[in-house]
């Protein structure tokens, strides 16, 4: 038997609701299996974190996150925690999880499932079958490079800078990741960067090319600019199979990605640190693309579909479970063909409905599946 450390952190808004649904499928993996068992834990972050302790993560709860074998994150922010200040407000609690766990890689796969090619904004046979993996650097660029700050200068103005900041080990270790990945896929690699105008673009160009040569020169590798891969996502989003980018324009383009899908509530993400030398683990975090969705929190109606994904990522990458992430993904699968759907991706002619029993139709599924 072999117990897995869970750390549960819902977070703010729909997260709740949503990580609500993963608790019952933890449940029923529980009671199914007799080879894994779940230990799982919760603690706060983000505004709900916030309002109890005064800041967005508390140091008990980013050691417990170290200690467990995956996270399980579901979203945070709101207009509530608008104006607290900068530091604590809830966002920070998430990247100071990624970079004290060092959580570099960040892997978005955008999966169109076959139910939903007419929910996605594009045309059906732009998408129908779409499968990237978007990988996001995630401890780096100018998310944390330092100074960061806004100055008041002399005559009254201010001045505010953010630094766009990269290494050779911060870009070859991420290269490395997305090489690894595209050998178990289509084996291709696109790599998105802006050389024609930042220096961190040239080096990223330049440590890219190393890598792949010395690294991975089985795997085909094509430089894009990232404004251009922008624009070659809604244009013909299948020519991509495995897209790895810095952490800003990882995050624009993972966004993007996901609304060809369908729908953002569709999209899981994993979050990994680099693997033990000795024991091969890895700390991680999973977390649906999506936010906090203050405008529909608390009412049912959110998709707990992108944060199941996210543990079904979970049971894939941190707790050898395959087999178990695959019947999450067939579940999911089946009930969208069943005609099942959240607001988010609601069509005509389709059964609407809310939260719980979106997870109640996964569950039967997984029952039916494992049965
Ligand atoms: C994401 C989110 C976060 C980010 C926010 C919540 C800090 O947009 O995970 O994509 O910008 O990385
Ligand atoms: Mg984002």
């Amino acid at each position: 038997m072999t117990t897995h450390k869970l750390l549960l952190l819902p977070g703010d808004g729909i997260g709740i609701e949503t990580m609500a649904e993963v608790e019952r499928l933890i449940a029923f993996f529980n009671k199914k299996s007799s080879k894994n068992k779940f230990e799982t834990e919760s603690d706060l972050v983000g505004g709900s974190a916030y309002d109890k302790h005064g800041v967005a993560v508390t140091d008990t709860c980013v050691a417990k996150a170290k200690a467990s074998d995956a996270v399980i994150f579901g979203a945070v922010g709101g207009p509530q925690w608008d104006k607290v200040p900068y530091a604590v407000r809830p966002e920070a609690g998430l990247l100071r999880l990624r970079k004290d766990l060092d959580l570099f890689a960040n892997l978005r796969p955008a999966i169109c499932y076959p139910a939903l090619a007419d929910a996605s904004s594009l045309k059906r046979e732009l998408v129908e079958g779409l499968d990237i993996m978007i990988v996001r650097e995630l401890t780096g660029g100018v998310y944390f490079g330092e100074p960061k700050e806004i100055v008041t200068l002399e005559d009254g103005q201010k001045r505010a800078v953010d630094t766009q900041l990269y290494t050779t080990r911060e870009i070859e270790r991420i290269a490395k990741v997305a090489f690894d990945l595209a050998r178990k896929r289509s084996n291709k690699v696109h790599s998105a960067e802006k050389r024609n105008v930042m220096k961190t673009g040239v080096l990223w160009n330049e440590v890219v090319t190393a890598t792949h040569k010395s690294y991975a020169p089985d795997v085909e590798l094509q430089h894009i600019l990232a404004d251009n891969c922008a624009m070659q996502l809604v244009r013909n989003p299948k020519q991509f199979d495995v897209i790895v980018t810095d952490n800003l324009f990882g995050d624009v383009l993972s966004d993007e990605a996901a609304m060809a899908t369908g729908s953002l509530g569709m999209l899981p993400s994993a979050s990994l640190g680099a693997a033990d030398e000795k024991t091969g683990k890895r700390m991680a975090l999973y977390e649906p693309v999506h936010g906090s969705a203050p405008d529909i929190a608390g009412k049912g109606l959110a998709n707990p579909i992108a944060t199941i994904a996210s543990f079904g990522m979970a049971l894939r990458y941190s707790c050898a479970m395959t087999a178990e992430a695959d019947l999450i993904d067939k579940a999911i699968a089946g009930v969208l063909a069943d005609g099942l759907r959240t607001g988010d991706i609601m069509q005509p002619g389709m059964q609407k409905v809310g939260t719980s029993e979106m997870g109640s139709a996964i569950l039967a599924k997984l029952e039916n599946l494992a049965a």
